[in-house]
């Protein structure tokens, strides 16, 4: 089997699609979905959005410099998609999808209760790329609905149906293969009964794991704070048109 060349695109998936929410004092708050989203710092948070100046939502993230980043899980997938092939010119997200605002501690601009995670952002850089503007914001605060966390304080972030876009289409998370650093831990004897499924690539070099990687995850733990549905058919153009 060849390989066929192709022209520069946005090829780069899976990626996390959002529900990031924003708003003017006074104004109904609106929900923007977003898939050009991502960390881009461990310490201090940063995450970026890239949002088109046409939509709704530009002007307020520009005027007000914040927003929220709701992860989204299977039960807000048909959620995701209205927010993402309709305006807040024309329609209140919130009220249509039964959305409940959640306050945010350090911001203005609510997060969406319903979401098990939402990132209060506050912009620091606007950085015009072309099609889409990105928005550069550091993550002042975090909110974890308990509903995953277990009693000694630990977040199961992984049982919550977290979803993810892929060319398209939404997928809820499959199948564990593997955690942080497994690749190079120690065997260590199996518990009677366990099952283990590790991904193991055939001939891939052992590498050991990033000092970013594993930042990251101690921020994260540092971080937290104790404080399907149907998934919606949206034109296969727009959908693919960020
Ligand atoms: C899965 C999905 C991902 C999207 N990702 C982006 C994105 O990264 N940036 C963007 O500007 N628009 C994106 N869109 C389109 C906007 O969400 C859409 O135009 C929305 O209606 C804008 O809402 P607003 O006019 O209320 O701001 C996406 C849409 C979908 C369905």
């Amino acid at each position: 089997m060849g390989k066929q060349y192709w022209r520069g695109g946005n090829m780069l998936y899976p990626v996390p699609a959002v529900m990031v929410s924003c708003g003017r004092p006074e104004e109904r708050p609106n929900i923007i979905t977003v898939a050009w989203a991502g960390t881009v710092c461990s310490s201090p948070a940063m995450v970026s959005i890239s949002v088109r100046k046409e939509r709704y939502s530009y002007d307020i993230l520009k005027e007000t410099g914040e927003f929220v980043i709701n992860l989204i899980t299977r039960d807000l997938t048909y959620a995701t998609d209205f927010c993402g092939v309709r305006s807040g010119r024309d329609v209140d997200k919130f009220a249509q999808m039964h959305l409940t605002s959640l306050p945010s501690q350090h911001i203005s601009a609510p997060g969406i209760a319903e979401s098990p995670v939402n990132l209060e952002c506050k912009v620091t850089q606007v950085i015009p790329l072309g099609s889409h503007d990105m928005f550069l914001a550091e993550v002042l605060g975090v909110t974890v609905d308990e509903k995953y966390m277990d009693e000694n304080g630990k977040i199961h972030l992984n049982d919550a149906g977290l979803v993810a876009y892929s060319h398209g289409e939404y997928f809820e998370l499959g199948e564990k293969l593997g955690k942080f650093g497994y690749s190079v831990a120690k065997k260590q004897a199996a518990k009677p009964g366990s099952v283990t499924k590790s991904a193991k690539p055939s001939g891939a070099g052992k590498k050991a794991a990033s000092a970013e990687n594993r930042t990251a995850s101690k921020t994260e733990a540092g971080n937290r704070r104790k404080s399907a549905s149907k998934t919606g058919s949206a034109d296969k153009q727009k959908s693919r048109r960020k």
